[in-house]
């Protein structure tokens, strides 16, 4: 699974056979510029999610439900789930939160939308956590987070992102759960993995968390191909006779 926030890029992933695209609200930091997930809002997800949706053809879509849009229970979890799923057309929600959100995730199971869930480091808690990524450290977190997997599958989520958790606790949460676990920063035992796709494809600045790895420098290519283009139109080269309208 790989992230993305609009048409033309989903588009890429899709034609090379990715099969499950999140629309994460990671697009607050990639793509929104805001500094966390917390602001984005489910109008943003919405459009963002339906250009993602007319981008491509193959891919299951799935739709992250923004902080603040399921919180409140599982009646507002419903509403805007469905709106995903209506107005923008992802055939899948997502949602963090394992004992906390299992009745959300029951609500929309039984109203026919297939929910992934997302434990560990779960970025909308940001201000709770104080600073520590790796999540499920000693027994009594890992237990924790294993009872919430359990809850997760138990409400009906027919996947579970584990984020920032130590392999050896991915590797036995993806034992214990009949439904497939995707890993971000939880080893290579989980069933799938993913990654929100400017850091894949070098395109995020700075330093990146150890766990990401990065498959292209999309960040040093565009600017060195800003750079040609700018220097080609101050020197006369760009456009040249073949860029002209006869
Ligand atoms: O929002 C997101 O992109 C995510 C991934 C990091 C799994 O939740």
């Amino acid at each position: 699974m790989l992230t993305a926030y609009d048409a033309m890029t989903a588009s890429v992933f899709d034609e090379a056979g990715i099969p499950v695209i999140l629309v994460g609200d990671t697009m607050g930091a990639c793509h929104l510029g805001y500094d966390s997930t917390v602001p984005v809002t489910l109008e943003e997800v919405l459009v963002l999610s339906a250009a993602v949706v007319r981008g491509t053809s193959r891919a299951l879509i799935v739709g992250d439900l923004p902080f603040g849009t399921y919180q409140a229970g599982p009646e507002q979890a419903l509403r805007s789930a469905t709106q995903l799923v209506k107005e923008a057309g992802v055939g899948a929600v997502k949602l963090e939160g394992g004992e906390r959100s299992a009745r959300q995730i029951a609500m929309m199971v039984s109203a026919g939308i297939p929910v992934m869930g997302h434990l560990g480091l779960t970025p909308q808690s940001v201000n709770a956590f104080g600073g520590n990524l790796v999540q499920g450290r000693g027994e009594t977190a890992a237990r924790r987070l294993l009872q919430d997997a359990r809850a997760v599958q138990d409400a009906g989520a027919f996947a579970v992102v584990l984020e920032a958790v130590p392999e050896t606790l991915a590797t036995e949460i993806t034992a214990a759960l009949d439904v497939p676990t995707v890993g971000i920063g939880a080893g290579p035992d989980c069933d799938a993995q993913v990654l929100v796709w400017t850091d894949a494809m070098g395109l995020t600045p700075g330093r990146l968390p150890r766990f990401v790895k990065t498959y292209t420098a999309l960040r040093d290519t565009l600017g060195d191909a800003a750079r040609a283009f700018a220097d080609e139109v101050v020197s006369g080269a760009f456009p040249a006779a073949e860029h002209a309208y006869r």
